[in-house]
């Protein structure tokens, strides 16, 4: 007897479930929806009582319209499973209790899964179950570290897969307190760490750190260059270490028409004296600060080119 045509005398059935026995019915089904998590092994299980012995079951793909068996057996002995779904699906059925296995559950997964049973008194049972597949968030992104003047705004970015759509909170670590985008950056301190923590409920909750150093308010500083020897007719190029926080405006003096003078270098094209003093001035709101750099020809050359 094929499944089919076992199944035939049932189909009537279905239309008249008034006339089921008491003795015939699920005991224990699987919930509706069930939920899977991605990359483990998931098992529906259902119960029944039947009135005679298990006589024939099917589980099957009843996603959208479609019936597609995944597997079934008439009589006793193993199921047999479609080439389709085998490598992926256990299934398994008693005269009381029957088991659907996904094995290392995917995403695509997702479906509708239908258990039809007949009993030897030629009663008909099925159940069918939605299963939702969860992933746990995966592949955390997040704003690499930074190096920021205070005061400042700054938004971080934290962004992970997972289904359903993981929550992302920020929490500063110096004090464990949640905190919002995008932040304020005041003076005061001179780092701090920011955690992402990205949870959806399903596996465990992923985070990942992003270090902040906060440069403080600093007075203009212009830095030491030595003398500075050029040839003559020659292009001098000076160069100044300036620093401060913010940002000092930049000032050399002499300063000619054609230069760029608010810069930290100063390119002096055709030097012609043999002598002269430059200056490199730089302010900002919490000073100014300035250093000299002479700039030489040195003598034998003076003599030489002459
Ligand atoms: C899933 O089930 C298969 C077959 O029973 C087994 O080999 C495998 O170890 C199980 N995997 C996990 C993650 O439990
Ligand atoms: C179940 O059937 C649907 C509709 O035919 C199909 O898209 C889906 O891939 C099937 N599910 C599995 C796990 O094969
Ligand atoms: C350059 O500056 C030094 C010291 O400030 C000064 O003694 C010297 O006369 C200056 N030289 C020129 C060419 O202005």
């Amino acid at each position: 007897m094929s499944f089919v045509s076992c199944l035939m005398p049932f189909a009537i059935f279905v239309f008249c479930p008034e006339t089921e026995t008491a003795t015939t019915a699920l005991v224990l089904r699987p919930a509706n929806p069930s939920y899977a998590v991605e990359g483990t092994n998931f098992t529906l299980k259902w119960n029944y009582a039947l009135d005679g012995s298990l006589s024939a079951v099917q589980f099957s793909n009843v996603t959208g319209t479609g019936d597609d068996p995944i597997g079934s057996r008439v009589g006793p002995g193993t199921i047999n499973s479609k080439r389709k779904y085998e490598a992926r699906f256990r299934a398994q059925a008693e005269s009381t209790r029957a088991e659907l296995t996904i094995l290392a559950v995917q995403l695509s997964d997702e479906a509708t899964y239908k258990l039809s049973v007949v009993s030897s008194q030629a009663t008909f049972i099925w159940d069918s179950v939605r299963v939702i597949v969860h992933s746990p968030p995966s592949n955390i992104i997040i704003s690499s570290d930074q190096k920021i003047k205070a005061p400042a705004l700054l938004t971080l970015n934290c962004a992970t897969d997972g289904k359903p759509k993981p929550r992302i909170t920020w929490t500063r670590l110096s004090d464990n307190t949640v905190i919002t985008m995008p932040l304020f950056i005041i003076s005061g301190r001179n780092e701090e760490s920011y955690r992402c923590t990205a949870d959806n409920g399903v596996g465990k909750p992923l985070s990942k750190d992003v270090f902040v150093d906060i440069q403080v308010p600093v007075r203009p500083m212009v830095e030491f260059t030595s003398k500075v020897f050029v040839g003559h007719k020659q292009t001098a190029l000076l160069v100044r270490e300036v620093e401060g926080n913010p940002t000092p405006i930049i000032s050399w003096s002499p300063c000619h028409r054609k230069n760029v003078c608010d810069k930290q270098y100063l390119t002096i094209s055709k030097v012609q004296t043999a002598r002269a003093n430059y200056s490199c001035t730089a302010r900002n709101a919490l000073g100014i600060d300035s250093a000299t750099t002479v700039l030489t020809i040195p003598f034998e050359q003076e003599i030489k080119d002459e």
